[in-house]
């Protein structure tokens, strides 16, 4: 059934500022190479998947993970499901829509997944009632359209929230972001990242504190090492040492990203996230969330109904590939938590920064669509 999906020796090795940098996925020759997050910042390897259930695996085990990377992932897995289809036409679309739901039971937390396999799922639709409904090769081709769309816009919607946020900063300016909600959890630029990118770009020195993000480390091991290979001023703190930092004075902003931004402006995002809004604002420190529109869900009421993903015991009882922990103990482990959005000062998208009162704000961004 599922093959292991091959790594890329062609793409093993290649570094981040060879050409640019480091892109967590591209599509070639009817595949989709994807960087295996999990094992950065030792090793970069690309991995060659083609089918679907490859990329629920990738998806589900975090070797792709932040909310935009995984939409755009799961676009491509769904065209990776059109391509091996070949009964008769009619059967193309039901072939589509079992791939599409399949790859929407791989994470539950992140609704770019959702968004992603909804526009993907419409234009199957469309394309299956068109003019080449009876051609295959036309309706996959329609399809990987699409999801190279999602994959473009990304990248465009990344540079514009970071163009919306530039104003917010300055130069000399300490800014705290936890997770990766950079390039490699997006198309490029990433979003709580983005402004510090663009201002890097523009020769604003910024000092950019990264959280490690217990308990798989994305602050560690991708946002310290991508901040890096950019030239950023990043220093890594464990996830306690926040606190301390900001009494220090050192912080000036936190920017963080979201995984699902509810309609009241409660905001989902990696686990840890609402403690540093606490923290924010106990030292009177505004607390950013940056988010493409695809991120918001107006149907989701508020952060009571966003459901939180829960993941394996052993990544809290292991670390280092070692056992931390006693045999037997119980484990609470949820990947994500909710930052009601009392704390949230303000969320920067790609068409401007929203305040309060969200409600209204956020459902403004939307009424031109
Ligand atoms: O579990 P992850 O690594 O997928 O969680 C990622 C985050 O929480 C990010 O902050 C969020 O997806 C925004 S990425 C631009």
């Amino acid at each position: 059934m599922t093959s292991s999906p091959k790594p890329n020796p062609a793409a093993s090795g290649s570094g981040p500022s060879a050409d640019g940098p480091l892109l967590s996925l591209r599509w070639a020759e009817n595949k989709l190479l994807l960087l295996d997050q999990r094992l950065l910042p030792g090793e970069i390897v690309f991995l060659e998947l083609t089918t679907p259930e490859e990329v629920w695996d990738a998806i589900h085990g975090m070797k792709v993970r932040g909310a935009p990377a995984i939409g755009i992932a799961a676009a491509y897995g769904v065209v990776l499901g059109a391509l091996r289809y070949a009964g008769a036409p009619a059967g193309w679309l039901p072939a589509v829509n079992q791939a599409a739901a399949h790859l929407a039971t791989s994470r539950p937390t992140a609704v770019n997944l959702f968004w992603a396999l909804g526009r993907m799922k419409e234009r199957a639709e469309a394309l299956s009632a068109g003019p080449d409904a009876d051609n295959l090769a036309a309706l996959t081709q329609g399809l990987l359209e699409e999801a190279k769309s999602i994959h473009l816009e990304d990248e465009e919607v990344c540079r514009r929230i970071g163009e919306s946020a530039l104003p917010l900063l300055k130069d000399g300016m300490g800014v705290l972001t936890h997770c990766n909600a950079g390039g490699l959890a997006t198309a490029r630029y990433g979003t709580a990242l983005a402004p510090i990118y663009l201002a890097h770009e523009q020769g604003m020195t910024l000092r950019v504190y990264a959280d490690e993000t217990r308990p798989v480390l994305q602050g560690a091991r991708l946002t310290a090492f991508e901040l890096q290979q950019a030239g950023v001023d990043v220093t890594l703190l464990c996830d306690n040492m926040a606190g301390m930092v900001m009494q220090k004075g050192w912080v000036e902003a936190v920017i963080v990203g979201t995984d699902r931004v509810a309609a009241n402006g409660d905001v989902a995002n990696k686990i840890g996230t609402y403690s540093l809004a606490v923290l924010a604002k106990a030292h009177g420190i505004p607390f950013y969330v940056a988010s493409p529109l695809s991120t918001i869900d107006l149907d989701t009421e508020s952060g009571k109904d966003i459901p939180i993903e829960e993941r394996p015991d052993t990544e809290v009882t292991e670390a280092f590939g070692k056992r931390t922990a006693p045999e037997g103990i119980k484990v609470f482990n949820p990947s994500f938590d909710v930052t009601p959005n009392e704390l949230v000062t303000a969320i920067i998208t790609e068409k401007g920064i929203v305040r309060a009162p969200y409600r209204e704000s956020l459902a403004r961004l939307f009424a031109d669509k």
